[in-house]
């Protein structure tokens, strides 16, 4: 499986503080049954201030330790950006390291792992939205239904069901660590075929920990297993296939 969204690098974010529980980190995703992940640290303007080269810095030091440790997990990089004003000029100095790339209406769309807070959907968000596609950049929402603006009224999803968005549900709400809302919105999309892949948003060895086979499963149970690996491995594939040299080639697919 392919995990598109997770905190692994040491002491960037809210993820491992250092890099003995990074690695310890990347043998559980290993051990549940990940192959390639790519590391997603906070940009969060005032509280994670990362730029492409603090995140860079880390994903080295990290994919030199997994190596000396011999761990089988191929390791890419990204980050996960939060919503607001701040973030237009990262965007413009091309401080945001990309997810991927997704083709939509005939358009080769970079990606943008783009977070809201979890209390509201911002108002303007949609403008924000369509700013990034003029600048070539599709987001994708990170665990949608851990929002308690779209839990309280999925109407909201529209807006950015119409711009064409990607939607990352995370493998924890969808076997209801996060709570019967998120697990219910969790169920919702994955009906309505909205949901573009199930991630790990793994933060930590407890509460935080890879959940993706269990998500897996459950999806397979609900609904079948060709539903279940497009959103494990073939779509996450499609979307960061550059980042991999064992991947390439496929996002064409
Ligand atoms: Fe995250």
């Amino acid at each position: 499986m392919i995990d598109v969204h997770c905190h692994l690098l040491p002491g960037i974010d809210d993820g491992p503080s250092d890099v003995a529980e990074a690695l310890n980190l990347c043998r559980l995703m290993v051990a549940n049954g990940i192959t390639h992940a790519v590391a997603t640290p906070h940009i969060h303007l005032g509280r994670w201030d990362n730029t492409e080269q603090s995140i860079s810095t880390a994903y080295d030091t990290l994919c030199t330790a997994i190596r000396n440790q011999k761990i089988p997990l191929q390791l890419g990089m990204a980050a996960e950006g939060r919503i607001d004003a701040e973030i237009l000029p990262l965007l413009a100095m091309q401080q945001i390291p990309m997810l991927g790339r997704w083709l939509l209406d005939g358009v080769d769309y970079q990606v943008m792992l783009l977070e809201l807070p979890h209390n509201q959907v911002p108002p303007g968000s949609d403008k924000l939205i369509a700013w990034l596609k003029t600048r070539n950049i599709l987001a994708m929402i990170a665990h949608p239904e851990r929002n308690k603006g779209f839990q309280r009224n999925v109407d909201k999803l529209e807006p950015f069901i119409a711009a064409g968005c990607l939607f990352q549900l995370t493998a924890a709400s969808v076997v209801g660590g996060f709570g019967d809302a998120a697990q219910e919105l969790a169920d919702w999309m994955l009906d309505q075929r909205l949901a573009t892949l199930l991630a790990t948003d793994a933060h930590n060895d407890k509460g935080r920990r890879p959940l993706l086979a269990e998500a897996r499963a459950h999806v397979a149970s609900l609904y079948d297993e060709q539903y279940a690996n497009l959103l494990v491995q073939q779509n996450p594939q499609r979307l960061v296939a550059e980042q991999f040299d064992s991947l390439r080639g496929f996002g064409e697919l």
